[in-house]
C-alpha cells in the first residue's frame, strides 16, 4: 500500500473541503511511527514542535531547535516516503524577520525533503507567512490555542469562546488566507466557531480538539498510542483499547508466533500502532472521531452571544 499511495496535494484538499471529506493527519517525529502513519493511509504527517516534549523530553515545546526538527524531520521522511508531510517551525525561527523565516522554511524543504511548514500565529505573523509563500514554499497557519505564546493568553487555554476571541481568530485567519497559507489549522476550540471560520474561509481549515464541522482532524501520535504519561489534553483519544481484542486475537491465531515475528515482524508494538493508527483514520473519515466526546462543549448563553458578532454568518 505504501509504494503505490498517491500523495495528497493542496488541489485535493480543496477539492475534498468542497466535498466535504475528512482529511486525517497525524504527527509524527521518527521512523518507526511515520512508516505506521503511512501504513495506515493518513493524509498527511505534521512533524509537530511537540516533538520536543513527547519525543525530546522537554517540558514544554519552547526549547526545540531548529537543528533538532530536522533530525526528527529526516527520519520522519524517511518512514513515510509517499506522504504529504509538514514541518514546524519552532519558535524563535521565524517572528523576528522575513528573512530568517524563509531561510529555515527552506531548511524543512531541503534538508529534510518535506512538503510544506507550519507557523503559529496570525496578522502578527502575516508578513512572514507572505515571504515564505512568495519563496515558493507551501505554509500551513495555526490559530486559537498557539502553545508557543500560550503564555500571552494565561497558559493552555480553550479558544473561541467569547466573541473577541472568536472575531480576532476569524481576522488572523483571513490574514493568513490573504497571506497566502494553504490552509490553516485550529487547536482547542468549541464546534461551533471553528466550524464559522471553516465555512467562512476558502482555504482548508483543519483542526485538533476544534470540533466536528472542520474540514479534517489531527491527533498527536503519543496521545493515539497512550504513549505519553505526563498530559492528555481533554480532545485527544487513544486507540489502543479500541484495537486490543483484534490485536490478541491476531496474535492468538498465529501457530507459530515465533516463526510469524520471524517472517511478518508484525507480533508486536509495530502491528498494534498500525491497527491504533488505521481505526483512527476510518473513525476520522467516517466522521466517528471527534464526534461530541472528544469536542469543548459552550454553554447556550455563550453560544448565543457569539451568534450576536457582526462577524458570525448563518
Ligand atoms: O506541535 C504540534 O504537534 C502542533 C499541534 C499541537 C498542532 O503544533
Amino acid at each position: 500500500m505504501a509504494d503505490s499511495k498517491v500523495k495528497i496535494d493542496i488541489r485535493k484538499m480543496r477539492i475534498m473541503k468542497r466535498k466535504k471529506s475528512q482529511v486525517a493527519w497525524i504527527t509524527s517525529y521518527d521512523f518507526p511511527f511515520s512508516y505506521v502513519a503511512e501504513q495506515a493511509g493518513v493524509d498527511m504527517i505534521l512533524i509537530g514542535d511537540s516533538g520536543g516534549m513527547v519525543q525530546l523530553g522537554y517540558k514544554t515545546t519552547n526549547p526545540v531547535t531548529m537543528d533538532e526538527m530536522i533530525t526528527m524531520a529526516k527520519s520522519v521522511r524517511k518512514g513515510a516516503p509517499n506522504t504529504f508531510i509538514i514541518g514546524d517551525m519552532p519558535q524563535g525561527t521565524y517572528e523576528v524577520g522575513e528573512k530568517e523565516a524563509v531561510v529555515n522554511a527552506l531548511r524543512f524543504i531541503k534538508e529534510a525533503d518535506c512538503d510544506a511548514i507550519k507557523l503559529e500565529g496570525g496578522i502578527r505573523v502575516a508578513s512572514k507567512v507572505k515571504a515564505i509563500a512568495d519563496a515558493g514554499i507551501l505554509v500551513m497557519g495555526h490559530l486559537g490555542l498557539t502553545p508557543q505564546s500560550s503564555a500571552s493568553f494565561g497558559g493552555y487555554r480553550v479558544q473561541g469562546k467569547t466573541v473577541k476571541s472568536f472575531e480576532n481568530t476569524l481576522q488572523d485567519a483571513f490574514a493568513l488566507q490573504k497571506a497566502g497559507t494553504f490552509a490553516v489549522l485550529l487547536e482547542a476550540m468549541p464546534s461551533e466557531s471553528a466550524g464559522q471560520i471553516t465555512k467562512q474561509l476558502d482555504i482548508p481549515v483543519y483542526g485538533i480538539g476544534a470540533g466536528t464541522q472542520v474540514d479534517g482532524q489531527l491527533i498527536i501520535m503519543h496521545d493515539l498510542m497512550g504513549f505519553y504519561e505526563p498530559f492528555r489534553p481533554y480532545f485527544a483519544k487513544c486507540y489502543i483499547p479500541d484495537v486490543i481484542k483484534e490485536f490478541e486475537k491476531k496474535i492468538s491465531s498465529a501457530s507459530d508466533i515465533r516463526q510469524m515475528g520471524i517472517d511478518e515482524r508484525n507480533d508486536g508494538i509495530l502491528l498494534l500502532a498500525k491497527m491504533a493508527a488505521t481505526k483512527y483514520v476510518q473513525d476520522v473519515r467516517n466522521r466517528k472521531f471527534p464526534g461530541e466526546e472528544y469536542t469543548y462543549p459552550i454553554k447556550d448563553k455563550w453560544l448565543e452571544k457569539l451568534k450576536k458578532s457582526k462577524m458570525w454568518k448563518e
